[in-house]
């Protein structure tokens, strides 16, 4: 049984339509990765799988569960979690309380009264802090625990995007862009702790720009375009397509969808483009 099942995934806002027929799945215990150009529909397959949007059509099944029916609050007790393109942290709020918030959403004490000091949560707030604590070692970041989130460095924010998903505990982990403004070493070692996490047993599904990356990290990939699927396939057949490469690298948006129409009609070659795009 896979670990995601997206099934003729489909999502139109009015006239538009982000995500077209879409199917893929995860193997348990793979990392996978969902690639495509600007606007191709990544986020908004994120934004689903999460449970944060709904389809217009299709399905997806989480370990063999439809989705359809459960509610996006309720996403996370399926092992999901995800991180944001765009991170959400809050003013005035620690690191480390950022990684409580994640707890929170596994534990019958609410958040509030885990910061609300208080003699009856003192000591649930210490088990929590304890445990947060572990998931700020995991992303190297336990130095920073009192600091305000928002002060952080941009990369190590995002370790603290990922700290804070590791905190509900999930089955699967969707990262949308997490090396997004980060240098060669510091996706490196994103890479590293990401590789690390997967050996432990956590199945991962990352959307990235930077295909040295995907390449490096992913068994499997998938990418899109225009909403549709192009192909699936390990890092060196999708990156060796011409139709993938077309799709990255045609100019214009019209010129990029007649191109990748008239060799979607046709049959595509795959071709040597050595370090594409590394
Ligand atoms: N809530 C929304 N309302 C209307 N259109 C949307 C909405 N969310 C996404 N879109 C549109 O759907 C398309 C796919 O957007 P999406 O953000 O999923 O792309 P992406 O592949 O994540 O792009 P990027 O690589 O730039 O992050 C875009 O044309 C976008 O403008
Ligand atoms: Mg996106």
């Amino acid at each position: 049984m896979s670990q995601l099942d997206v099934v003729s995934l489909t999502r139109q806002f009015g006239g538009l339509t982000a995500v077209k027929d879409l199917s893929f799945s995860v193997s348990p215990g793979a990392i996978a990765g969902l690639v495509g150009p600007n606007g191709a529909g990544k986020t908004t397959v994120i934004n689903m799988v999460s449970g944060i949007d709904k389809p217009t059509s299709g399905t997806i099944s989480i370990a063999g569960q439809d989705t359809s029916t459960i509610k996006g609050h309720e996403f996370v007790r399926l092992g999901i979690a995800r991180t944001y393109q765009n991170m959400k942290m809050f003013h005035g709020l620690s690191v480390i309380d950022h990684v409580i918030v994640g707890l929170d959403s596994r534990r019958k004490t609410t958040f509030f009264h885990a910061l609300v000091p208080n003699p009856i949560e003192r000591k649930e707030r210490a088990a929590m802090r304890d445990k947060a604590m572990e998931f700020l070692k995991v992303m190297s970041i336990d130095h920073l625990a009192e600091s305000e989130a928002t002060t952080l460095p941009y990369g190590l924010q995002r370790r603290l995007e990922i700290a804070r998903a590791l905190a509900t505990e999930p089955k699967l982990l969707l990262l949308d862009e997490p090396t997004a403004g980060m240098n060669q070493q510091e996706s490196s070692e994103v890479a590293e702790v990401l590789r690390g996490l997967n050996q432990k047993g956590l199945t991962l599904l990352v959307v990235e720009h930077n295909i040295k990356f995907v390449r490096d990290l992913c068994q499997e990939v998938t990418v899109i375009n225009f909403g549709e699927k192009l192909l699936s396939g390990t890092p060196q057949e999708v990156f060796n397509s011409q139709l993938v490469r077309e799709a990255y690298l045609g100019k214009q948006r019209d010129e990029r969808l007649a191109t990748f129409q008239s060799l979607r009609a046709g049959t595509h070659r795959n071709i040597n483009m050595g370090e594409f795009a590394s």
